[in-house]
């Protein structure tokens, strides 16, 4: 989630991979580039794949090179510096970015001066192994250690290679403003917290990304400020597990309970987080991702609910409709718990959309426990979800204790079963909207049509319509005439 985040809805997700939770599929492995500085000679090569907390540490690493001498190219064969920030949450995400390092090798043959960085959670997990194992790469930096490109990069201008992927107790970057890249001047992610304590057993994000920090409410206010003095529409406010955000002062979230009376007593939770955002932009969309149910308070629903402005989605990763499985997982909830929240969302939010992550082939996962599931989506009928085959991680609590023992036909056949599923609960939300006004925000033209915009409806569902005079930016009224399974189709009135 970092996942991650919305964007590519089921029926695009299955004709490409199915597999790959995404911002906007169009965007992995994209380069960013921005407007060049004067005097500036240097030019950086930088890439992006996985979630979205991805896409936004570039934009800080971006702005801490550009003090450095650098202007993005978008490029490669241009580049003095070529940096690719990598994912580690599946094996074949590794991949992508081992078969990206062959491509900028090749690159290298011809310009051997070009230099090489692999940031994030790749770099976290094989640290020095990656350069042994990637004799190209000249650089490794791990997710807290970008504040020290600028020495890192004098080392690798003295020929040696750089290392660094110390993980951080306060890192949060809250004090570099980061530069935008490859965006849309609409919507923009904020990131709130760095890292996960949560130790689910199948995932590596807690060993890549380090211990749950928060970032100064004040930093982010100002973030959210400054967008949208420069006109951006919607913020997105990012973290592994935003409902766990807890500003006491600066200092993990763990160690929370050794913190003063004083600090304790004037901490900043995730709602009032919220709803200090909600009110110092009122006319911006405030969305949030990502949410993990077990830390999910009813303050951050009812605060959903007081505020206009905060989007009524939920992105609530269940992975498991099976209780076995969920207690295998370490998720602290049972499936009945996970019903009751949704239920107590409904109650309190009566239109709130609700989406989902699901991991299929889990180990000792039985054809019961993959019916649990199906069962599960039955009853929520998910607005559209990510769904993904279990990939056994090095070094994760499953890895160690569990035989990865699903085959992998029986793991692609379940994935199958629970994307149809998906897609007919998507088509069933989607149909909901038809007759209905809904407010769209333009983001951009349509892939499909020239002639129309595209944008989001406040459940985060793809809504297109003639253009006329509106643009990009614009909140319109929307009526919804038709759709696809995860399309909205209407007319501005
Ligand atoms: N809290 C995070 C979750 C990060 S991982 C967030 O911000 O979204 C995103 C999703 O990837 C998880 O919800 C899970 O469904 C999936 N995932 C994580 N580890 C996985 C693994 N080992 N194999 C398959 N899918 C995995
Ligand atoms: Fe991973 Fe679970 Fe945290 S999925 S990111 S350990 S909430």
């Amino acid at each position: 989630m970092l996942n991650f985040i919305e964007g590519i809805l089921i029926d695009v997700a299955r004709l490409q991979h199915m597999e790959e939770k995404v911002i906007d599929e169009t965007k992995q492995g994209e380069t960013l580039v921005l407007d060049a500085k004067e005097g500036n000679t240097k030019k950086l090569f930088i890439e992006s794949y996985g979630c979205a907390m991805n896409f936004s540490d570039s934009e800080i690493v971006a702005s801490i090179l550009t003090k450095e001498g650098f202007n993005t190219t978008n490029t490669l064969e241009d580049a003095d510096l070529v940096l690719v920030n990598t994912c580690s949450i599946r094996d074949k995400a590794e991949q992508t970015v081992r078969k990206r390092l062959e491509k900028y090798n090749a690159v290298k043959r011809i310009n051997p001066k070009m230099k090489v960085g692999v940031l994030g959670c790749m770099a976290e997990r094989l640290k020095s192994k990656l350069l042994e194992e990637e004799k190209i790469v000249d650089m490794v930096v791990g997710p807290d250690a970008y504040k020290d490109l600028p020495n890192l990069l004098k080392e690798v201008d003295e020929g040696r290679d750089a290392v660094n992927v110390v993980l951080s107790k306060d890192e949060t970057y809250g004090d570099i403003a980061p530069v935008r890249l490859g965006g849309n001047g609409i919507t923009a992610f904020v990131s709130i917290t760095r890292g996960c304590d949560n130790m689910c057993t199948f995932c590596v994000v807690p060993f890549t990304r380090g211990r749950e920090r928060s970032r100064d409410p004040k930093s982010i206010i100002e973030e959210v400020n400054t967008l949208a003095n420069q006109g951006y529409k919607e913020i997105t406010l990012l973290g592994q597990n935003v409902d766990s955000y807890l500003w006491y002062g600066g200092g993990l979230k763990k160690d929370f309970k050794k913190a003063s009376a004083m600090q304790q007593a004037t901490a900043t939770d995730f709602a009032q987080l919220l709803e200090m955002t909600a009110k110092a932009q009122p006319n911006m969309r405030i969305r949030f991702s990502t949410s993990n149910p077990q830390d999910i308070s009813e303050d951050v629903i009812h605060t959903m609910a007081k505020y206009q402005n905060i989007c009524n989605h939920i992105h609530l990763p269940v992975q498991s409709g099976s209780d076995r499985m969920l207690k295998e997982m370490n998720r602290q909830h049972t499936r009945e718990e996970y019903v009751a929240l949704v239920k107590k969302i409904w109650e309190i939010i009566p239109d709130c959309a609700i989406s989902q992550d699901m991991i299929t082939g889990f180990p000792t996962e039985t054809e019961q426990d993959h019916k649990d599931t199906l069962d599960l989506m039955e009853r929520i009928k998910y607005n559209f979800g990510y769904m993904y085959k279990y990939s056994e991680r090095p070094g994760t609590m499953a890895s160690r204790k569990m035989e990865d023992d699903v085959p992998e036909e029986t793991k692609k056949r379940r994935l199958t079963e629970i994307v149809d599923l998906q897609q007919k609960h998507s088509a069933y939300r989607t149909k909901a909207f038809l007759g209905k006004e809904v407010e769209v925000l333009i983001e951009r033209e349509s892939k499909k049509n020239k002639e129309e915009w595209s944008g989001r409806t406040q459940h985060n569902i793809v809504a297109v319509f003639p253009k006329m005079h509106y643009k990009p930016g614009d909140f319109v009224k929307v009526k919804i005439t038709n759709c696809t399974t995860a399309t909205l189709i209407g007319e501005a009135i």
